[in-house]
């Protein structure tokens, strides 16, 4: 038995019974349209796929569904709740036995209102002077710092924010709050990320969300691949046109 509850949030699926529209956003998008169930890891459970097959989709309907706002922040924000897309009404949520003590939802597009929140809440000062006087990274590790044991944390492609440097720094981070029972759910395209062993990687494509190993990435392979070779991937590019 898991002492202390994990995972949060076991799966996810739509509703069987839901009355859904084929020929609407976001069914018309092949992963969310054969999503199936999505068993998530009790540690880390990474999204990837490519540009536009519905990770970020199906992230903000979990998150809403959760009860987090749509446009990011911690579940004690009280907002009065937006429909982003019909998904989140249909979908299933199995939960844990225990509620995780903390939830953040964060995506990169809403940072800055993220930051203006945390600067009102935490107090400018104690913020160090408040986190839109930080680059967007240093404040997005500010940020990650605040992330508190037993939490459940979704982010969207936290990389954007990170150099290669800091996002070794948050594997630390993200390795010790799993270590005390906070569970995350990342949609990514950082073969830096992606590594982080304690972890399984669901891949959205046109059949729909299925399990992948680390090394059968997109993300790992084709890295790989150009900084291994890259002068003659270049030259093979430009060759091309
Ligand atoms: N409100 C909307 N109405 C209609 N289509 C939408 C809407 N929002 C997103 N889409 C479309 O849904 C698809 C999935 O978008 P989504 O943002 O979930 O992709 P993603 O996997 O997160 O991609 P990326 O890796 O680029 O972030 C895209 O084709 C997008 O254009
Ligand atoms: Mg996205």
């Amino acid at each position: 038995m898991n002492l202390f509850g994990k995972p949060y949030l076991r799966s996810v699926s739509v509703d069987p019974r839901a009355d859904i529209d084929l020929d609407t956003y976001p069914f018309t998008i092949p992963a969310v349209r054969d999503m199936g169930v999505i068993d998530m890891h009790p540690d880390v459970t990474f999204f990837v796929g490519e540009n536009g097959a519905g990770k970020s989709t199906v992230l903000e309907a979990i998150a809403v569904a959760l009860g987090l706002p749509a446009e990011g922040g911690p579940r004690s924000v009280h907002r009065p709740q937006q429909e982003v897309s019909p998904l989140e009404r249909h979908l299933k949520l199995v939960k844990g036995a225990r509620q995780s003590r903390h939830a953040w939802f964060l995506r990169a597009e809403s940072m800055f209102n993220v930051f203006s929140y945390m600067d009102e809440v935490g107090g400018e000062r104690r913020n160090g002077g408040g986190l839109h006087r930080r680059s967007h990274g240093e404040a997005f590790a500010e940020l990650l710092q605040n992330f508190q044991p037993g939490g459940l944390y979704l982010l969207d492609e936290p990389e954007a924010a990170l150099s290669p440097n800091r996002q070794l720094g948050a594997l630390c981070i993200i390795d010790e709050l799993v270590k005390k029972d906070a569970q995350f759910i990342i949609a990514t395209h950082s073969p830096i990320l992606l590594a982080y062993p304690r972890a399984a990687i669901l891949s959205f494509d046109d059949t729909g969300i299925t399990p992948v190993a680390y090394q059968d990435t997109e993300h790992y392979a084709t890295t790989r691949d150009f900084l291994n070779h890259y002068p003659r991937r270049l030259q093979q590019l430009f060759d091309d046109e």
